[in-house]
């Protein structure tokens, strides 16, 4: 699974960054503190994360009982306690922060705006209001598909305001993917914008969403129209409303409701190795509590940091980075609307410069993608306030990791490379700044509190760095996903069946070395990684074959530079397979009409036409073979139970 090349890299790399004596000083987490956290969790792990909940939220009604286990592996947490999640995000900052800036905002043009806590508070408060005289009640889902503006975040506390359920959809997301989650999740309400920019580009959300709700979606009974872009829209009478209207007369003030720990928070809809995607329930609680703590552990948040998360919340990563996590810290957030490079590849840099950015947190893709424009471009700005810089989402090569130490953290700041997922709510393997020495291109080791372990295919555990394994964590943790909404049966085989129930499967590999530190080698699944966006095989597919000429499709990955992961599509067409320029037009027909299914993440960067697939007699496609032509390796696998040798020919034929 892992290949040779990254392996031998990460067995040969012998650089360690020690954490400076003058980060240490002042860090939140010093080497000893850390040592004292790992005993106490080892000593008692239920102990431990009820210690954290109480001292790190604001409960309404404190918790007696921590983890309820008798439905695991469905855990849950803190489950008599009482909580609001925006309350934690913003009342609870009033008194001491009320005019402190929450969010620094600048659009793809250049708009800038900014919301103190008191400001973001009465929006969300009035928008909440406006929810409440639509006849939303806790409970009840709310699909979010919004450009990155303010005013998403003011619809996810707004829900969590009343206790509805948001599921943001990420505004790259086009029709049958944003109907397919509208559908999913039941949602009564969509809030969306008349459209986003993105590099010079109008998108047309609203549009979208339009198409996506024609003849379809029969739970949406309204939808909340942002005015961002100033584009035409259509507006259909007796549902749509627009954002301004609807908070018209609305008071700056609305009761939190305070719900129980394991009310859930959002869903969040990530793909799997079905073309079904997994709406991922987070409870909110413990959610809440791994947004909070994370922050201020990982990325070791300060009363006047300016904290730069450049995810969207169509992602995860915005859940937990842009919105709960540091607002729920107190902190400044930026946000910005559009592309690293628009209009010039500065456009990163100049935003941590304009507005004193401290700390930065971006995608190994975006570090790549910036660095082929060279060093001339950071060297410009002044990036002297940065203090600590973080990468999520896929593997960060050591090549990258040194060039955003040197050219961006000027080699004075901390490198986090945080390893989570969607479905663990928020980071669980990192170095904690202040203790733990990075090595480029390991995510180190698991917070405390966390048990992660390599294991082999019989769970036993692996501590050879040459055999990589399966990651696992052993025991729950209170920001784990609760289920996979209206589908408990996929929750328990998706992550549990494959060690008996025993141990979360991340579903990734990953080699322990020499200093126990964890080296993520990449997905064991037919999940792809293509530019940080998490996308399965089997989507694609299924878009693939929706067109009406496609007769079959195989979707694999293969390395890519600057993407992380290419996505290669063999494609059999009804009727003859077309060669020369008729296979060109076909393949730009088809890259488009993914495009237009999925979203432009999802369109294939190869496309080859075969006249058959690679299958074994039983009439499986053989993906291990598709992917070693994909990468134009030399065929290694036993091919004697393939039904078509003849096939491989052809496909390597087109390379
Ligand atoms: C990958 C994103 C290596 C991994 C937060 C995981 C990483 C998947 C890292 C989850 C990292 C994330 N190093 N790989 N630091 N962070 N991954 O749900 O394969 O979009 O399983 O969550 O991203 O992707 P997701």
């Amino acid at each position: 699974m892992t290949d040779q090349k990254s392996l031998d890299s990460i067995l040969q790399e012998r650089r360690v960054f020690p954490p400076g004596p003058e980060f240490t000083v002042r860090a939140r987490i010093k080497p000893a503190d850390r040592e004292r956290l790992v005993a106490e969790a080892r000593a008692g792990h239920e102990a431990f994360w009820g210690r954290i909940a109480r001292e790190t939220l604001g409960w309404h009604k404190p918790f007696t009982i921590t983890l309820d286990q008798a439905s695991a592996p469905n855990y849950r947490w803190f489950t008599d306690g009482e909580i609001n999640a925006s309350w934690n995000c913003l009342d609870a900052n009033l008194r001491e922060r009320g005019d402190k800036t929450a969010i620094i905002f600048e659009s793809e043009p250049g708009e800038t705006r900014r919301l103190s806590y008191r400001e973001l508070t009465a929006e969300v408060c009035r928008l909440a209001n406006a929810l409440k005289a639509s006849g939303i009640a806790a409970g009840d889902r709310i699909v979010i598909y919004m450009p990155m503006v303010p005013e998403a975040i003011i619809a996810m506390l707004a829900c969590a305001r009343i206790g509805a359920v948001h599921s943001v959809v990420f505004g790259g997301f086009s029709t049958r993917s944003l109907r397919d989650r509208i559908e999913d999740a039941g949602a009564r309400l969509v809030i969306t914008a008349d459209g986003g920019h993105r590099a010079g580009r109008l998108v047309e959300l609203k549009a979208t969403a339009d198409e996506a709700l024609a003849g379809a979606c029969p739970s949406v009974e309204k939808v909340i129209v942002l005015r961002h872009t100033g584009c035409a829209v259509d507006m259909k009478p007796g549902r749509d409303v627009w954002w301004s209207d609807a908070v018209a007369g609305q008071a700056a003030s609305c009761a939190p409701v305070f719900v129980p720990s394991e009310h859930p928070l959002f869903l969040l809809y990530t793909s799997g190795s079905t073309g079904r995607p997994k709406g991922i329930q987070h409870a909110t609680a413990g959610f809440l509590l791994g947004a909070k703590l994370t922050t201020l552990w990982a990325f070791d948040l300060r009363e006047d940091d300016v904290f730069w998360c450049t995810a969207d919340i169509g992602w995860v990563t915005g859940h937990t980075y842009v919105a709960y996590g540091p607002l729920a810290a107190g902190a400044t957030v930026v946000i910005y609307e559009g592309a690293p490079v628009h209009p010039d590849p500065g456009r990163f840099w100049s935003i941590c410069e304009r507005h004193g950015v401290t700390i930065f947190y971006t995608a190994p893709t975006a570090i790549r993608a910036l660095m082929k424009y060279g060093e001339a471009i950071p060297a410009k700005y002044d990036l002297s306030k940065i203090r600590l810089l973080g990468s999520v989402g896929e593997p960060i090569n050591p090549e990258a990791w040194i060039w955003y130490q040197r050219n961006i953290g000027k080699e004075r700041c901390p490198v986090v490379d945080t390893w989570w997922q969607t479905e663990t709510g928020a980071t669980l393997i990192a170095p904690l700044p202040g203790a733990v020495a990075a090595k480029p291109g390991s995510c180190t080791l698991p917070l405390p509190g966390i048990d992660a372990a390599v294991v082999d295919d019989d769970g036993n555990e692996i501590n050879d760095p040459n055999r990589g394994g399966h990651l696992v964590i052993r025991k729950p943790w209170p920001f784990m996903l609760r289920t996979i909404w209206g589908d408990n049966e996929r929750y328990l085989a998706t992550y549990w069946a494959r060690f008996g129930n025993r141990y979360y499967l991340a579903g990734d590999t990953a080699h322990r070395d020499r200093d126990g530190y964890f080296w993520v080698m990449g997905r064991a699944d037919d999940v792809l990684k293509v530019s940080g966006h998490r996308l399965g095989t089997a989507e694609v597919e299924s878009a693939f074959v929706a067109h009406p000429r496609v007769a079959e499709a195989a979707v694999v990955g293969r390395p890519h530079d600057i993407k992380g992961e290419a996505i290669c599509a063999y494609v059999v067409m009804k009727g003859e397979r077309p060669t020369g320029a008729a296979a060109e037009a076909m393949a730009h027909e088809l890259r488009e009409w993914v495009g237009r299914e999925i979203g432009a993440i999802a369109k294939p960067d190869d496309i080859r036409f075969a006249d058959n697939l690679p299958k074994t007699r039983s009439g499986k496609i053989m993906r291990r073979l598709l992917r070693a032509v994909a990468r134009g390796e030399e065929i290694t696998q036993d091919v004697s139970t393939l039904e078509n040798p003849a096939i491989l020919d052809q496909l390597r034929g087109q390379a």
